[in-house]
């Protein structure tokens, strides 16, 4: 039974442990045929588009450089380039673009606009980040973690800023379901709402993940495996600098709380971009601004031993190429 084949990633609650186990898996498998040069043509002759609201270089680039591997062709549809949702509905966007593609890609704000797309394109649609989620984002961390560790249920995770955004919300409910413990480390303000957090637990109680929801640092990092840290501020929510600058600066990730962990071995993740000096025109606007020159990761942290966010990077890829494989690929998949 083809479990996979033309279904869409919308959201990581709706697979199973063992689903996403397999994909974590198989992206291991195509970043191994693709260092030893083994064709993995799985999409030959599949045109895929990739719809972007909100800009991109890690997420873009996955899916461009993936399809071509994969023998599909990508085509990169932006804001300014095609009417969705401002002259033409999703609806009618996604009859037209499921008439033609093969599979479609969306990155943007709402979720319901992705799960529209999904509803009425009749291909499978990923979701490549929106303002709940980030879906495709798990399977590389989750790769990157088991590559580095070789295995993940019992490791701790302790996620620490935003504990709001879409990035926290995906590592509190797919830790859950793999059996990863999950510690949210937050100002109260920016804790995951109830609603995310009662899911997370149902999740919890079956695969025996152990959740956190902490405003403390000291205790919540304490004997952490993975540190994981993202933006302040979203994309998106461009006015809360000030605000977010005043909660998070306690939760920055530098050296003092890596030492916190009490584990030499701690490794530390950010999904990216990462505004940890001040060497783009956004970090010295902000240092000008604000007069912070580092916000969620220090310079010193981020370029330390722990820091694996460009592997982390690099499985984005690997991840995504098997995400569009195990759902859109002439491959015969187990039901797992
Ligand atoms: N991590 C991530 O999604 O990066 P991009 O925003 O560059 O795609
Ligand atoms: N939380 C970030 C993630 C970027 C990959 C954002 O939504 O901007």
């Amino acid at each position: 039974e083809q479990v996979f084949q033309g279904r869409s990633l919308l959201a990581e609650k709706d697979f199973t442990r063992e689903e996403l186990e397999y994909l974590i898996d198989f992206s291991a498998h195509l970043k191994d045929l693709k260092k030893r040069n083994i064709p993995h043509r799985y999409l030959e002759g599949k045109n895929i588009a990739l719809l972007f609201e909100k800009a991109s270089t890690r997420t873009r680039a996955a899916f461009t450089v993936a399809a071509i591997d994969l023998g599909a062709h990508p085509e990169y549809l932006g804001k300014n380039d095609i009417q969705l949702g401002k002259k033409e509905s999703v609806e009618d966007t996604a009859k037209v673009l499921g008439s033609m593609f093969d599979g479609i890609e969306f990155r943007g704000f709402s979720q319901k606009t992705v799960e529209d797309l999904a509803k009425y394109a009749g291909v499978p649609v990923w979701n490549g980040l929106t303002d709940d989620w980030h879906p495709t984002q798990m399977i590389a961390d989750f790769l990157t973690v088991k590559e580095h560790f070789g295995k993940l249920a019992g490791l701790k995770l302790v996620y620490v800023g935003d504990g709001r955004n879409n990035v926290a919300n995906s590592l509190l409910v797919t830790g859950a379901i793999l059996g990863v413990n999950i510690t949210i480390c937050a100002p109260e303000s920016l804790f995951p709402t109830d609603g995310l957090v009662e899911m997370a637990q149902k999740f919890a109680e079956k695969s025996g993940s152990k959740i956190e929801i902490t405003a403390d640092v000291a205790k919540g990092v304490k004997a952490a495996d993975v540190l994981y840290t993202d933006v302040w501020v979203s994309m998106g929510e461009e006015d809360k600098f000030e605000e977010r600058i005043e909660l998070l600066t306690p939760y920055q990730i530098n050296m003092e709380m890596i030492e916190k962990t009490g584990n030499d071995d701690v490794i530390m993740l950010h999904c990216l971009p990462a505004f940890h000096d001040t060497k783009t025109q956004y970090g010295q606007e902000i240092a000008e601004t604000f007069g912070m020159r580092e916000m969620e990761v220090t310079d010193a942290a981020f370029r330390s031993k722990h820091g694996l966010q460009f592997e982390q990077a690099e499985n984005r890829m690997h991840s995504i190429k098997a995400i569009m494989a195990a759902t859109l690929g002439n491959l015969f998949i187990p039901k797992v």
